[in-house]
């Protein structure tokens, strides 16, 4: 009897504006990752949305995560390992693509294992391998989650997004490596920029603790990397208007980008057609997406044949 492993990971928007490296939103958009020890060689494969983009074979971050947890549990890789990704998430978009198949993996060899590692240990690795825990925590725990990290250790609180907050993303065509947004970032921040995100991370999760989202239209802007970054956009700003004229109540570049995310009560089909003219008009296709949080995080099934 063979056993397949599989785990089903939330997309990720993360930073929410001022919250760099901090704040992360769990989506209802997801891949899944399927783990099986068979008779054949180490396969990876890949299926679904951007897979050309993706590798098929053990360089593929999915593969190394499951290396990982067997190698610090002590159990021996067995040579006949498939993992099948199936992909929802557009790829180096900004939407925690990497964080889903490392987790993914991470969680598939867990529950191979024996499950040595609790979810906080898992997180801890995850963190490491991504290099920020904020989309991973997001996937991990679902709903919108503040990480902390000290030492090797991250810390989190969960909060339950209110489900009539719709998050409209706007995907560009094009992609964007987290590498090269944070490359453009500078080396040190001026104290008064660093005032301003903070009090301004601080009102958001305080906002969105207490159920006034009112505050979302002055709580989500940010000093310290979308400025940056923008310039690594074509129609950024224009986006951005497009998406507020619309009625959306704020926006933020999500994650390292390219997608803009607008945060909507209202209007939010018209938003996105907005924000798609605004791109269009710079030469950009988008693909609009309409999503409420995932409050689930990831979920690990166990099948036998
Ligand atoms: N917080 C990260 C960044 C998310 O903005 O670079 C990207 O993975």
């Amino acid at each position: 009897m063979s056993r397949k492993i599989t785990a089903r990971i939330p997309a990720s928007t993360t930073n929410l504006g001022p919250g760099f490296d901090v704040l992360g939103l769990a989506l209802k958009l997801y891949s899944t990752i399927t783990l099986e020890i068979t008779e054949n060689d180490t396969e990876v494969v890949v299926t679904g949305v951007d897979a050309d983009k993706i590798p098929s074979s053990t360089e593929n971050v999915a593969f190394q995560a499951v290396k990982h947890i067997y190698t610090r549990s002590g159990t021996p890789l067995p040579n006949g390992l498939k993992i099948s990704i199936s992909n929802g998430i557009p790829a180096i978009r900004g939407l925690g693509g990497s964080g889903t198949a490392i987790l993914g993996g991470m969680l598939t060899a867990n529950a191979s294992c024996g499950n040595p590692f609790t979810n906080k240990e898992i997180l801890d690795f995850a963190s490491a391998i991504e290099g920020h825990p904020d989309n991973v925590a997001a996937s991990l725990y679902g709903g919108l989650v503040i990480s902390m990290q000290e030492n090797e250790h991250i810390h989190t609180i969960k909060l339950h997004c209110d489900p009539s907050l719709h998050i409209v993303l706007a995907i560009p065509d094009f992609t964007l490596s987290t590498k090269k947004a944070r490359d453009i970032l500078p080396k040190s921040v001026d104290f008064k920029d660093a005032i301003y995100n903070i009090s301004r991370s601080s009102l958001l999760i305080a906002s969105i603790a207490t159920g006034n989202l009112d505050n979302l239209s002055i709580a989500m802007t940010d000093r310290l990397h979308q400025p940056y970054r923008s310039s690594l956009i074509p129609g950024f700003d224009d986006v951005v208007n497009a998406a507020i004229s619309a009625g959306a109540k704020s926006i933020a570049l999500s994650g390292a980008g390219p997608t803009i995310a607008a945060y909507c009560l209202e209007n939010s089909e018209n938003v996105g057609i907005q924000m798609h003219n605004a791109f269009k008009n710079h030469n950009i296709n988008s693909e609009i997406k309409v999503l409420t949080s995932d409050l689930d995080g990831a979920v690990v099934t166990t099948n036998h044949d």
